[in-house]
């Protein structure tokens, strides 16, 4: 079953809480107000069939039979003081097996009340008759009689009925109905305002959440929704909505950080090679300086250029779009030859560059992105380690068949101080520049390492480190196997 009337929806929340109370407190009051009149009548029933019965029982005593017939009288009286039916009671009639009175009180012959004698035939007939009837045509005329058997002499059979009349019953019924008829609008009317005015007090801090919300842009993401300290859905829903902007927030700082780094970072060595190159120029250096100024571009130019690789690398990464290849690869293998072409560069720094590898380490992985993250923490060590030093890169399986990979590169260089240790995954992060650069001769950018977290975590592994000042670092990637990442083996 559908109603039309309530599939209807209001296009405003507080419309439809309006609407939604307005229809149940008007279907309660319908409901209500129909008890209310079947409880009245059925009290205004029961207490005139009570008087009835009452007064008919009174009647029955002083029913004598006079040559067959019924006749009305007091026993204690003498007989001139004898009442009829008619002093009493003012609807009351008797009558024998045909349905026809034989007495019945003036006032229903005055007021023309007929009754159909064969009803009442029937009425009489019936064995035992209903203990009350209701009579007459029209409403204004309804009677209701409460019946009661007579045995006279030799058998004969009379009905008494003793009746009231159910106007004013009617009456107080039609009255009843009316004021509920008119009251229903006005409830009605009521009801709706009322339900407005707290469907708005309900909703209020809803409308204020959204003006603050309105007023929240990038340029003020420090402002925060305000809370009402009651725990409730709505200041969850403000908590929940200040914790995003919170996030965002944080991120929006990231990207401003990011794009200052990136913007020193490329415009340090611009302007270091525009002042070489314009000094070149208007003092007409001879060829020799002028070589040497391009051979020192033309090193910024590569260190920008591969800062710029890298930069492209990560914005990709964050971008989710660099999902790494998954190709069957022998980590071993790799290790040994970028070792191997690594060894030259660290020779010529005076670093000893070892690796200590072993049986094959089968990986499915992105081969070229995992030389990227070996190459960065092997050159990393290179360019941290004093000439002197020591490097061993060591690829070991551990845990058995369902274990790890496990990739150690260690150094004896000049470590990393345990303040620095945790922000060097962060992007353009370089512990002490100058020492840095002091050990290392090259500057680097602060983008390796980032890398090198980027790809191990998104082939489902990870990267530690520890260090000791002045005594070496040890970085320890973990990657998992190839049986553990292939659908089939
Ligand atoms: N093996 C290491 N020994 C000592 N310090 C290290 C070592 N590896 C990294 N660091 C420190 O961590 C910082 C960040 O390293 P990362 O590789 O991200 O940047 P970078 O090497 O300076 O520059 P890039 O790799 O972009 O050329 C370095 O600047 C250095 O201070
Ligand atoms: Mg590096």
């Amino acid at each position: 079953m559908k109603f039309p009337l309530l599939a209807w929806r209001p296009s405003s929340t507080r419309g439809q809480l309006t609407f939604q109370y307005t229809i149940v407190f008007s279907l309660l009051l319908v409901l209500a107000a129909g008890l209310l009149y079947i409880t009245l009548n059925w009290i205004l029933f029961w207490n005139i069939d009570n008087e009835l019965q009452d007064e008919a029982s009174l009647v029955k005593q002083y029913i004598t039979f006079e040559q067959g017939k019924p006749v009305l009288r007091s026993h204690t009286q003498a007989a001139d003081e004898s009442y009829d039916l008619t002093t009493i009671f003012n609807v009351s009639q008797i009558l024998n097996t045909e349905g026809v009175p034989v007495k019945s009180s003036p006032e229903l012959t005055a007021f023309g009340y007929s009754f159909e004698p064969k009803d009442l035939k029937g009425l009489v007939a019936m064995q035992p008759p209903p203990t009350f009837t209701t009579m007459g045509g029209k409403r204004d005329e309804e009677v209701r009689f409460v019946n009661t058997i007579l045995l006279g002499p030799r058998g004969s059979r009379y009905l008494l009925q003793i009746g009231t009349r159910l106007k004013p019953i009617n009456d107080a019924q039609d009255t009843f109905l009316w004021v509920m008829l008119m009251l229903l609008p006005v409830t009605v009317g009521f009801s709706a305002f009322g339900g407005s005015i707290m469907a708005k007090r309900t909703l209020k801090p809803v409308t204020d959440m959204t003006h603050a919300a309105q007023s929240i842009s990038a340029s003020n993401l420090s402002q925060r929704l305000p809370t009402r300290g009651r725990s409730d859905e709505l200041d969850e829903l403000a908590e929940t909505f200040n914790a995003m902007i919170a996030r965002l927030q944080q991120s929006f700082d990231k990207m401003n950080e990011f794009a200052a780094n990136v913007s020193h970072e490329l415009r340090t060595p611009l302007q270091a090679m525009q002042g070489e190159t314009e000094l070149a120029l208007i003092a007409r250096a001879p060829l020799a300086e002028c070589r040497r100024v391009l051979e020192s571009n033309l090193e910024e130019i590569d260190r920008l250029n591969r800062m710029i690789r890298n930069l492209l690398v990560l914005a990709q990464a964050d971008a989710g779009e660099m999902r790494p290849k998954r190709e069957a690869m022998d980590l071993n293998e790799l290790v040994r030859d970028l070792v191997e072409q690594m060894r030259v560069v660290a020779q010529a720094r005076g670093v000893d560059l070892r690796a200590a590898t072993s049986s094959p380490v089968p990986l499915f992985a992105d081969s070229l992105r995992i030389r990227q993250m070996m190459l960065n923490l092997i050159d990393n060590a290179v360019k941290y380690t004093p000439a002197g030093g020591h490097i061993e890169v060591r690829v070991e399986r551990v845990g058995g068949h369902h274990g790890q990979a496990q990739v150690l590169v260690r150094d004896t260089g000049v470590g990393i101080s345990a303040e620095d240790l945790p922000r060097i995954f962060d992007r353009f992060y370089r512990a002490d520049k100058s020492r840095t650069r002091g050990v290392a001769g090259v500057d680097g950018c602060g983008l390796g390492l980032p890398i090198v977290k980027w790809v191990a975590e998104t082939h489902g592994g990870s990267v530690e480190v520890t260090s000791t000042p002045g005594r070496g670092s040890s970085f320890l990637v973990h990657l998992p196997l190839q049986e553990s990442t292939a659908v089939t083996a």
